[in-house]
């Protein structure tokens, strides 16, 4: 029987894993669950018989797919797969997939709840500001940008969005000011939230050249990954403005110093919890489940990243 491994180290919520279940099981395939492992030596246990695997941040390695012998696709119940050795997972001929836009809305809705939070002092009692009028730059403008964008419409805020793979047209007709470099969303926001993936081209790319430029009340907000900041020149703004401010999801190494230094200059959350909502790992997780029922079924390879 077709046997699908869903390993999380940050569980899906409970009716998340009953709508997984529900499509795996009316496929007549198996679910086995791997929640909250401590030892990759559990991952690799558990991963040796199945056939097909949903994870979320959980770390593919080429030693997971060297142990996987029955595999044949992983869904990254998700948007970002920099988690997964994409050229060991061709090499085994395993198949790669992530769910785009499942779940944006909660990372979007997370970003601004960081925003409104630091806007009012932490709700500490305090006179804060407002974010009506204030300008917002989204640097990539994907599905989580989009999801920014209609928030901070209700909000009344100035959007302006650059996005290297889209048109200035693709852009303006979601109802935002496209501009044409990054240099120039840094220079007129004074709030630039982060929605690109981690790779090659963008790691470590968010750098003083960019955050030097930003107007005063500069804040940075991160739900996208820490590995895109270039930490010694986030230390070195921190250090040169006192003005400067980031809200992130996903810390930086570089966090406790931040926290010893700064005061009142950034948010952390606990642990990377941006698309941790019944809703998102609902549409992601059955999402993946049904992306793998069409594979094995049908041999769809829709959103194969892999490719
Ligand atoms: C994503 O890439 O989809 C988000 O960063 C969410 O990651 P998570 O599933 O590990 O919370």
């Amino acid at each position: 029987m077709t046997k699908v491994l869903v390993a999380t180290d940050k569980p899906f919520a409970k009716v998340a894993v009953a709508g997984i279940r529900k499509v795996v099981e009316a496929a007549g395939f198996e679910l086995a669950l791997l929640e909250k492992y401590t030892e990759v030596s559990q991952f690799l246990a558990a991963v040796a018989d199945a056939d097909a695997l949903i994870v979320r941040s959980d770390l593919v390695t080429a030693e997971v797919l060297d142990a996987a012998k029955q595999l044949k696709i992983v869904v990254r119940a998700g948007a970002g797969f920099d988690n997964i050795d994409l050229e060991a997972a061709t090499k085994h001929g395993v198949v790669v997939m992530n769910t785009p836009g499942q779940n944006s809305n909660a990372v979007a809705e997370l970003a601004f709840e960081m925003m409104l939070y630091q806007a009012r002092g932490g709700f500490a009692g305090k006179s804060g500001f407002e974010l009506r009028g204030k300008t917002l730059g989204l640097h990539a403008f994907g599905y989580v940008g989009k999801c920014m964008a209609a928030i901070a419409k209700g909000f009344g805020m100035q959007l302006f969005a650059y996005d290297p793979f889209l048109s200035a047209e693709d852009i303006a007709k979601e109802g935002v000011t496209p501009v044409a470099s990054a240099e120039e969303l840094y220079e007129k926001c004074q709030y630039v939230s982060l929605h690109m993936p981690a790779n090659a081209k963008t790691k470590l790319s968010i750098n003083h050249a960019l955050l030097s430029r930003m107007p005063k009340g500069a804040t940075l907000v991160n739900t996208a990954r820490a590995e895109v900041i270039h930490e010694e020149d986030l230390l070195r703004v921190f250090e040169e403005r006192p003005d400067f401010v980031y809200l992130s999801d996903v810390a930086p190494i570089c966090k406790a110093d931040i926290e010893a230094k700064y005061p009142g200059r950034f948010l952390f959350t606990a642990k990377k919890m941006g698309a941790q909502t019944e809703e998102a790992n609902t549409n992601a997780g059955i999402a993946a489940a049904e992306q793998i029922r069409d594979f094995i079924v049908k041999g769809d390879k829709r959103f194969q990243v892999n490719k």
